[in-house]
């Protein structure tokens, strides 16, 4: 029998593959599942988007391989994206690159980059992609915990000293997933100043940048003076413009890691679908008004998780931006697992423990908001019924 690499068979199986299996007998039962768990933006892009997709590919020349990381007008609307979004200067031909969706370079970035030993900066909780990129190249890591009284940022000074000298990626995230945390230039100013004092690449993952709610508009790490020298951050057309199924994304920033990323990619993949990338040309110049009603909706249906969690006695914080609140349990739970694994099958509800996303989300749970407002209200009554009868 052939066996794994050690590494692969070190991996931690994905959570969300083992709760398939769990759904799959629930519906077979006959149980109504309502899914609070997955980040799949549940709405369409706008019909412009879609019938640029359709007349690309009705196209004969647009079938073949596309120039490697990305067509120099998908570029160009990246750059002017950029511009338009966080008033940043971004050179299409040197300083960015397009990803297969961003969780792709993510991953590849890692591999760029590290040797075994290497020394990684995780946030503590993470999206899991950052610490399997990194366990798959034999790197260590340093987890930076998230906590609310640091309202879920990094705590720079908390990290050893000879750990920051180790460094070479330190990851962030904002509108983070899965706190729902956002950070202001302020945040990014400090960040970018302890990434040139101790050499360490600042790999930003943005994907949630324009998901907000209310007044605020969530910065780019790229608007700080300076920031390019040692950063670069990954975005993507799957949230902002509900296009996650079409694998679309993009890393923009510091022109020597773009050109290492780009180099390593050109070895494994032959590029994004001509197609998707004439419709992401779109997306990112046109008229883009439908995204603040879109985000209303999003708006509305975080009002009524928060709402729920509160009624239900759960700690939580409204978030601003992104797709999730983070919820703390209420009083007399203490196993996030069980609660979730229970909620399930007493309920059909499911939702994801916080410890999926590392050990400080011991005592937290992620709701996320891609499901009709109906259907969210309806599993947050079903949530606080059933908390109250455990009581
Ligand atoms: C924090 C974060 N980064 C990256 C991604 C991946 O997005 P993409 O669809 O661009 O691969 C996700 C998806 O859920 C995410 O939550």
């Amino acid at each position: 029998m052939i066996k794994p690499s050690k590494t692969v068979a070190n991996l931690k199986p994905y959570f969300f593959a083992g709760l398939k299996g769990k759904l799959a007998d629930l519906a077979e039962r006959g149980v109504d599942v309502i899914r609070l768990d997955m980040g799949s933006p549940d709405l369409p892009p706008a019909d412009f988007i879609i019938d640029k997709l359709v007349e690309s590919a009705r196209n004969p020349k647009k079938h073949g391989y596309s120039p490697a990381g990305g067509t120099p007008e998908f570029l160009k609307a990246v750059s002017t994206y950029y511009k338009r979004r966080f008033n940043v200067d971004i050179n299409p031909a040197t300083e960015a690159l397009g990803l297969i969706g961003s969780k792709e370079g993510l991953f590849n970035l890692n591999h760029t980059l590290l040797d075994p030993g290497d020394m990684v900066l995780l946030p503590d909780p993470y999206y899991p992609v950052y610490l399997a990129g990194a366990e798959l190249t034999g790197a260590r890591y340093h987890f930076m915990p998230l906590l609310k009284k640091n309202n879920f940022l990094p705590d720079f000074d908390a990290i050893p000293e000879d750990v920051a000298r180790e460094a070479k990626i330190m990851w962030l995230n904002y509108p983070n997933n899965p706190t729902g945390a956002t950070a202001d230039l302020s945040f990014y100013a400090k960040a970018v100043a302890y990434a040139r004092k101790y050499d360490i690449l600042i790999a930003h993952d943005a994907p949630y940048c324009d998901l907000a709610f209310g007044d605020y508009i969530p910065p780019s790490i790229l608007e700080v003076e300076g920031a390019k020298e040692v950063a670069v951050e990954f975005n993507s057309l799957s949230k902002t413009y509900n296009m996650a199924g079409w694998r679309i994304g993009m890393a923009v920033g510091n022109a020597e890691i773009i050109r290492l990323l780009a180099n390593y990619k050109s070895q494994i993949d032959s590029s994004i679908f001509a197609p998707i990338q004439d419709a992401a040309v779109v997306a990112l110049t046109s008229d883009q008004t439908w995204l603040q009603n879109r985000n209303k909706i999003y708006e509305a249906r975080r009002d009524v998780v928060y709402q729920g969690l509160v009624d239900a006695g759960f700690e939580v914080d409204l978030p601003e931006a992104a797709l999730y609140l983070w919820a703390k349990l209420p009083k007399g739970f203490s196993d996030p697992v069980n609660f979730c694994a229970d909620l399930l099958e007493d309920t059909g509800v499911s939702i994801t423990p916080g410890v999926i996303y590392g050990p400080s989300g011991a005592d937290y749970i992620r709701i996320s908001i891609v499901i009709p407002t109906d259907q969210i209200a309806e599993a947050m009554r079903r949530i606080k019924d059933w908390v109250e009868k455990q009581r």
